[in-house]
């Protein structure tokens, strides 16, 4: 017989099924014995005799039977199967199952976190994360859609490379073809991008991992997801325009409603002055459902760090405002760039820039930014040599995928969202990396750890 999955059974009532699966829960009453079956697809209510008993929670079996309707008194209208059970003819254990650490079926806020990261498998099979799981395939199916429709090819770049800035600390991966050499994993594409539209790619995406080494919290891990986007040949506007069609047209298609379209748009200087911050929510029910989406534009380029140093509000490839390049050299930190964030419910859920183009600009803003002529040439030189050989006007944006997942999944950390996240001390999920490495796997690296001395 084909094993079928649980949702289909409604349609099966009166006949023969085939299902696989684990043993949700027992409610042994002697005599009669309830298994709850669950696969991937639901929930059904078994029911058999004495041959029921030996089988217990977590154990996966394949069980023959027949779909029938239960009495009308025992109907459960919060199951797709409620009305339904099957009287169990023949059943096989495929895989026993230890007890349980925690409860895979209620919600799972109240278990301890490292616990249900620890066994990440296990909670996993929580309704809750599984539909979480599920919508955020669909999400990255219809970004994928909305972005191939519109002509985005979706370009694979680089994970071992060099670094790229993003305001954060690399990740490095020692080489062992160059022992004291080392990789850093990308803060983002964002070179590789720009490199694609020297390339005449012309419209780039990519669903892609990012890497920071930053405090980890509710809304950051160290390593997370953005579809990152690049185009040529348009102006900022233009950007924004092409970044929120393709974004109401995969969150509406979700289901999602958004609260105003076009989105509305602030200066910094008014988000500033009206909410005292740059990102807001301008849900008039905060606990509502809708998606109260805001573009926030004319940032500063520069601000001065707790360090009283000058970085750049975005990152160090953003272009300044036309009508403030001459700023540059008096008063860099009134320059306005071209930068754009994206505020979803309160939060930072994308940004970008056009692109500096110019040499001569980029040049200037990496020495303005502390940078020696050498370094200049060392860290970036790649990119301004690729300008030299005719560099399209460009911008771009990318979403923090998992920042938004969240919102629509209504979840308060992107833990909730992701699969195997990272705990909140920076520990991987059931591996607990990071590990110590065996002394040969070091020397073959040429590395030598020192005595932390903290
Ligand atoms: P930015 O650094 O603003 O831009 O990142 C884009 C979006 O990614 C999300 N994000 C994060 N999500 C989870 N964990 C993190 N540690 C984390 N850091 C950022 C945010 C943010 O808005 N290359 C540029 C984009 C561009 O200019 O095109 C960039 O990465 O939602």
């Amino acid at each position: 017989m084909k094993r079928i999955w649980v949702k289909e059974t409604p349609q099966q009532t009166g006949k023969q099924v085939y299902l696989k699966g684990w043993i949700e829960a027992k409610r042994d009453h002697g005599g009669v014995v309830f298994l709850d079956l669950r696969d991937r697809s639901g929930f059904l209510q078994m029911v058999g005799g004495r041959e029921l008993k030996p089988f217990g929670e977590g154990d996966v079996v394949a069980v023959e039977g027949q779909v029938k309707l239960r009495e009308k008194r025992f109907f459960n209208a919060k199951l797709e199967t409620g009305k339904i059970e099957l009287a169990v003819s023949n059943i096989k254990l495929l895989a026993k199952s230890k007890p349980l650490p925690f409860a895979t079926h209620g919600l799972g806020y109240d278990i301890n976190e490292e616990t249900r990261l620890k066994y990440r498998y296990l909670d996993l099979r929580r309704p809750r994360l599984r539909s979480n799981l599920y919508r955020r395939h669909q999400a990255q199916q219809l970004f994928r859609q909305a972005l191939s429709k519109r002509g985005f090819w979706e370009v694979e770049t680089p994970y071992l490379s060099k670094a790229t800035p993003e305001g954060a600390r690399d990740f490095l991966v020692p080489s062992r073809l160059q022992p004291g050499k080392f990789y850093a994993l990308p803060q983002s594409p964002q070179q590789y991008k720009q490199l694609l539209m020297v390339a005449g790619i012309e419209r780039y995406f990519q669903i892609v991992r990012c890497f920071r080494d930053e405090d980890l919290r509710a809304d950051r891990q160290f390593e997370f997801t953005q579809v990152d986007i690049e185009m040529s040949f348009m102006d900022r506007d233009e950007v924004l325009d092409m970044a929120e069609a393709v974004i109401t047209e995969a969150m509406e298609a979700m289901g999602k409603k958004i609260a105003q379209k076009p989105f509305p748009r602030f200066t910094y200087a008014e988000a500033m002055e009206k909410f005292g911050a740059d990102k807001f929510d301008l849900r008039k029910d905060k606990k509502g459902q809708e998606l109260a989406f805001a573009w926030v534009i004319d940032f500063p380029l520069f601000e001065k760090t707790a360090t009283r140093q000058i970085s750049p509000v975005h990152h160090p490839f953003t272009a300044p405002h036309p009508e403030d390049v001459q700023l540059l050299d008096k008063d860099p930190l009134r320059v306005r760039s071209w930068q754009y964030d994206l505020v979803c419910n309160g939060h930072e859920v994308a940004g970008g820039s056009i692109r500096i183009t110019d040499p001569k600009i980029q040049t200037k803003i990496f020495s303005i930014l502390g940078h020696s002529r050498k370094e200049i040439k060392e860290k970036f030189g790649h990119l301004l040599e690729a300008f030299q050989y005719g560099v399209p006007p460009h911008g771009g944006i990318a979403i923090g995928f998992d920042r938004l997942m969240a919102i629509i999944n209504g979840e308060k950390t992107i833990r909730e969202v992701i699969a195997f996240p990272m705990t909140a001390k920076g520990r991987t999920s059931v591996m607990a990396a990071p590990t110590s490495v065996p002394a040969a796997q070091l020397r073959e690296l040429g590395l030598r750890t020192v005595k932390n001395r903290r």
